[in-house]
This record gives C-alpha cells, sequence and structure tokens, in this order.
C-alpha cells in the first residue's frame, strides 16, 4: 500500500479509477479500513449525529473535530486523512485558516467546508497557506435550517444551474476535490465532466470519481431513517472487514451505487 495523495487522487481520477472514502472517527475503524484499502478517511461532523446522538451536525465543535482526527490518524498509515471544519468555524477566511491549522496538526491532510461561491476567498486563502481544501455542495447539512430539512438538491433547472456555477467557482479557487451530496445522476455526471479535480458522491450518482458513505450507515447501524443512497454492506457478510472489503469492491467496479441509490 503507497499513501493516498493529492496527485494519486488525481491520477485515479485521469485513469477512471473510482475512490472510494468512508467516514470513520476512531483508532480502531482507522486501522481496520487503511488495511483493506479505504482510499479517503472522512473525520465527518456526522459524528455529533452517529457519535453523540445530536439532531443535526450544528452542536459539533473544533475540539470535538481534534480529538477525533487524532484519533483517526493514529491508526491511520495510508489512506487520505479529510476532516470537517464544523458549523461556525470557517465564517471568516482568517478563521477558517487557523481552525484548519488545529485540524492539520492534529492529522488530516485536508479539511472539508460546505459551500458554494461564498467560499472562494476562504479557499483561496487557504490553499495559498497550505491547506487543501474539499468543497461539499449539494445537500449541505450544516444549512438544515435554511433547506427546511434534509431535502435533494439541483433538481429544477435553476437550483442545477447555481451548482454548477458555484461547482466552477470552487474549483477555480484552488478546491482538490469536490463533494456532491443528494443531487440528480445527470448533474453529478455533468459536474464530474466539467472539472479537472476529482468528485466524490454520495447520493449523487454513479458518474462521481468516488463514493463516500457514513460508516455507521454501510455497516446496518442507523438509529433513524435510511437515507435512500444508502446501502448496508454487512448483509451476507460475517465481519466489518469483510463488508469494508466488499464496499471497496463495489466502488472500484461500479457496482455501487446501483440505480436504487440514486435520485
Ligand atoms: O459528515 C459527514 O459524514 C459528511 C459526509 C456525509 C460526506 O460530510
Ligand atoms: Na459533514
Amino acid at each position: 500500500n503507497k499513501a493516498v495523495t493529492i496527485p494519486s487522487l488525481n491520477a485515479m481520477r485521469a485513469a477512471g479509477t473510482k475512490i472510494s472514502m468512508l467516514t470513520c472517527y476512531d483508532a480502531s475503524f482507522a486501522s481496520l479500513m487503511d488495511r483493506v484499502g479505504v482510499d479517503i478517511l472522512l473525520i465527518g461532523d456526522s459524528l455529533g449525529m452517529v457519535c453523540a446522538g445530536h439532531q443535526s451536525t450544528l452542536p459539533v465543535t473544533m475540539a470535538d473535530m481534534v480529538y477525533h482526527t487524532a484519533s483517526v490518524a493514529r491508526g491511520n498509515k495510508n489512506a487520505m486523512v479529510m476532516a470537517d471544519m464544523p458549523f461556525g468555524s470557517y465564517g471568516t477566511p482568517e478563521a477558517a485558516f487557523n481552525n484548519a491549522v488545529q485540524l492539520i496538526q492534529a492529522g488530516a491532510h485536508m479539511v472539508k467546508l460546505e459551500g458554494g461561491a461564498w467560499l472562494a476567498d476562504t479557499i483561496r486563502f487557504l490553499t495559498d497557506r497550505a491547506v487543501p481544501v474539499c468543497a461539499h455542495l449539494g445537500l449541505t447539512p450544516q444549512s438544515v435550517h435554511q433547506m427546511g430539512g434534509y431535502k435533494v438538491q439541483g433538481k429544477t433547472i435553476e437550483s442545477a444551474e447555481r451548482l454548477k456555477a458555484d461547482v466552477l467557482v470552487v474549483a477555480e479557487a484552488g478546491a482538490a476535490i469536490v463533494l456532491l451530496e443528494a443531487i440528480p445522476t445527470g448533474l453529478g455526471k455533468e459536474v464530474t465532466e466539467m472539472l479537472a479535480i476529482p468528485t466524490i458522491g454520495i447520493g449523487a450518482g454513479p458518474d462521481c470519481s468516488g463514493q463516500v458513505l457514513v460508516m455507521h450507515d454501510m455497516l446496518g447501524v442507523f438509529p433513524g431513517r435510511k437515507a435512500k443512497f444508502v446501502k448496508n454492506f454487512m448483509d451476507g457478510q460475517t465481519s466489518i472487514e469483510a463488508a469494508v472489503t466488499a464496499y471497496v469492491d463495489a466502488v472500484r467496479d461500479g457496482s455501487f451505487p446501483a440505480p436504487e441509490h440514486c435520485f
């Protein structure tokens, strides 16, 4: 196993080799996922929901993210470690940089922020200062109160056009990866074809450069409602390692996501 880097992810995208990504919150799962060959481990602010039991990601703090990022980094060898910047931690470029530094010093290789064009200055500010950025667009859970719930985005022509414009702005600002959540399959394909950098989808169709799921969801641990884009990879498996392997294989060979997981 070789270290996963931004150049190696770009090479995978160029070769059409699908990128596999899972959320991960602790050292033990990081070690397992790394060993099995998951390309990117995301310390998602979803930890506020799946680990801490909150109703949304909004209560998650920088201290929470630093603790879990350091835990994952200690368990990992070769995967790329990506950490979410929590709600309220990137309101200005300076604040974003100071908080991103904490995550990088905890062991993250890249930070993820939710938003489009309004983030251009912040993305440029971070990338100019050697902090790689993943831009998360489409359904952005930190905007739950503005969206009025967790809803598929980009369904109308106007909102699809706005998403595409946002994607071009964040890519131009220096984003290394674009993450697309809960958008129609055709829009995921269009956005991926527009860009030279990788796209990672969750409910964004099979044409993205890679896929991500929340670890608990793909292991069949969901106290709440199962989202359409989730597949339980524990089905038919007798170990977590086998389930994670099945996920990596299914992303690689394009069998996940299937049409029933897409919008
Ligand atoms: O926090 C998270 O788990 C995420 C993924 C759903 C992409 O941001
Ligand atoms: Na997140």
